[in-house]
């Protein structure tokens, strides 16, 4: 069956460049620099970027993302820094999220998902999370409409310091700020940008 919007996802990646630069985001790799590796979780990791970067640092990393096309970036990405990547094609919002899997999970710019789905996908974010884990979250605000310098439309999809408070209020949140940053992280997301980043740790 047809899925429009992963036909988009994967034509906006059938390009040469990736869309979303091949560096890491600056909000995760400044706050998964000090955390032990072990293993993660990369939520709708597109091409790869974050994904790589964790698995240089030692990461055993699981990539999941939809798009086929940015999967085959996402290898080949891997490939050229020399690193295992382990790649699975599924969807955020069905994906079984299984119990306490997970070290680290990434969650970088996944805010493609409406309210009732995003809700389905945290929830799996937070059971699979061991404990001790930690999630990292980073997103644009509603102020990310005047900016409009990458990140969706839907206003509805944006994330406050309220609603991640209220999602994660189980975890123990480490980090929790919203903040105005130029962002250099390919075409895909690119000048001033309204952000807001979580850092929480799921209690032993
Ligand atoms: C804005 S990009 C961010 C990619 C990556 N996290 C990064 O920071 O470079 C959003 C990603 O979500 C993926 N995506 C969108 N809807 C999805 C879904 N329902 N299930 C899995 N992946 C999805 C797209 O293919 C795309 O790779």
């Amino acid at each position: 069956m047809s899925n429009p919007d992963l036909d988009r996802w994967n034509a906006r990646f059938d390009v040469p460049d990736h869309v979303f630069g091949e560096a890491p985001n600056s909000f995760l790799a400044r706050h998964a620099a000090g955390l032990s590796p072990g293993r993660a979780l990369c939520v709708a990791d597109g091409e790869g970027r974050n994904g790589v970067w964790l698995a240089q640092q030692g990461w055993d990393v699981l990539s999941l993302d939809f798009s086929a096309v940015a999967q085959q970036k996402a290898a080949a990405l891997a490939a050229r820094r020399g690193v295992a990547l382990t790649l699975e094609q599924g969807d955020v919002h069905g994906w079984p999220y299984p119990a306490a899997a997970f070290d680290l999970v990434a969650d970088i710019f996944s805010q493609f998902s409406p309210p009732a789905e995003r809700a389905r996908k945290w929830a799996g974010l937070r059971r699979t999370l061991r404990p001790g884990g930690h999630l990292i979250v980073e997103g644009y605000t509603p102020r990310q409409l005047v900016h409009r310098t990458g990140g969706p439309s839907a206003a509805e999809n944006l994330y406050t310091e309220p609603m991640l408070r209220d999602a994660f209020g189980g975890l123990e949140i480490l980090v929790l700020h919203e903040r105005e940053e130029v962002l250099d992280e390919g075409a895909g997301h690119s000048g001033m940008s309204a952000l807001i980043g979580l850092v929480a740790r799921k209690p032993d």
